[in-house]
């Protein structure tokens, strides 16, 4: 038997409403961005986010009519946070209208675990607890244990900066254009790799939780130095960041699997879109593990994402009584 379920998300500058089948086969999957307008500003200022997703919920849910008949639908997920207030208030209501509505189950998801869910759309792969997740994304850098869908051990988190963050603040200092991290993606691959600079990796000797504040002032003081960057070694400091990031990464996960014995390790989140972080995933953890990442488009925040989420948590938790989720941010014990 099929289970359908209709997937929103508004917890940051995304709007997106899907419609996916048995937590897998995505049927339809519709998304809005107010990044445009956040452009000018360099940063998401959350009222313009907000009243962008005002305008843009109700045309988006109406082209996913087109494809879909409400009727069919089993149950309606919204991400429930963590995020930003206003933003989040405008899928929570409107999700929680459509379950009044259609008299159908409504599931509330935490967003960042439907980052590491996002890893089973469009795969038909058996979902084996537990997992090592790892959450790279604008907000968050979060290590967890995934034991099931709603029984999560947060193993390590950056104690400052978000990777995403990192990417952002340091693409900025560069007058690349927001959002930084797609960016330096872009720029890196056309460096040559054979300069003779080095950033110091923040490592935290023998700890999981993570720190970029430093790297940032550290890439920042670095630029300053320098009387002029020509085009070249920009490109050759965008891969020199990545370098860094990767390494850390790398090493943060080697160690938690040296304390924790899981088959799986899952990605998630806008950075994991990252060509290079992709490679060294790979290179380092492919033959011994199940490594799951994201398709780049689903690595950012989606509907689809929230849906997928919603029907493995749904076997675990009271619809109705968003209680029953653990906190929003992931606790240590
Ligand atoms: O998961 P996400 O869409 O939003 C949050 O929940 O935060 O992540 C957005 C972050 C931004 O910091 C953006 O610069 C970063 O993901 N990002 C990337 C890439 N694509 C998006 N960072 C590095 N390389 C990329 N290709
Ligand atoms: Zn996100």
């Amino acid at each position: 038997m099929t289970v359908r379920i209709l997937g929103i998300e508004s917890t940051c500058d995304e709007t997106g409403v899907a419609v996916v089948d048995n937590g897998t086969d995505v049927v339809v999957n519709l998304l809005a961005s107010s990044v445009h307008l956040q452009k000018k500003f360099g940063g998401i200022v959350p009222e313009v986010a907000a009243r962008e997703q005002v305008r843009v919920i109700t045309p988006l849910l109406k082209e996913l009519m087109r494809s879909v008949e409400f009727e069919s639908l089993d149950a309606i997920a919204v991400s429930i946070g963590p995020g930003l207030v206003g933003s989040l208030l405008i899928g929570v209501e409107t999700a929680k209208t459509i379950a009044l509505f259609l008299n159908k189950p409504l599931i509330s998801v935490n967003h960042l675990t439907a980052h590491i869910f996002a890893n089973f759309l469009d795969n038909n792969q058996k979902v084996e607890f537990p997992i090592l997740g790892l959450i790279i994304s604008g907000g968050h850098t979060d290590l967890i244990l995934v034991n099931s869908p709603t029984s999560i051990k947060l193993l390590g988190s950056t104690l400052d900066d978000s990777v995403g963050e990192a990417f952002d603040k340091i693409a900025r200092f560069m007058r690349l254009p927001y959002p930084g991290g797609p960016e330096v993606d872009k720029l890196a691959r056309k460096s040559k790799g054979d300069y003779d600079f080095r950033f110091t990796r923040p490592y935290l000797q023998g700890s999981l939780d993570f720190s970029f504040s430093g790297l940032k002032t550290h890439v920042v003081n670095f630029l300053d130095k320098q009387k002029s960057l020509s085009q070249n070694a920009k490109f050759d400091v965008c891969l020199e960041l990545e370098r860094t990031i990767a390494d850390v990464i790398v090493v943060k996960l080697k160690l938690a699997l040296s304390k924790y014995k899981v088959k799986t390790i899952a990605i998630g989140g806008g950075v994991a879109a990252n060509s290079f972080i992709r490679e060294q995933l790979k290179n380092n953890f492919f033959d011994e593990y199940k490594v799951l990442l994201p398709a780049k488009e689903n690595c950012v925040d989606n509907g689809a994402m929230i849906a997928a989420c919603a029907f493995l948590v749904r076997n675990y938790v009271d619809p109705l009584k968003t209680q029953a989720l653990p906190g929003l941010h992931f606790q240590k014990n």
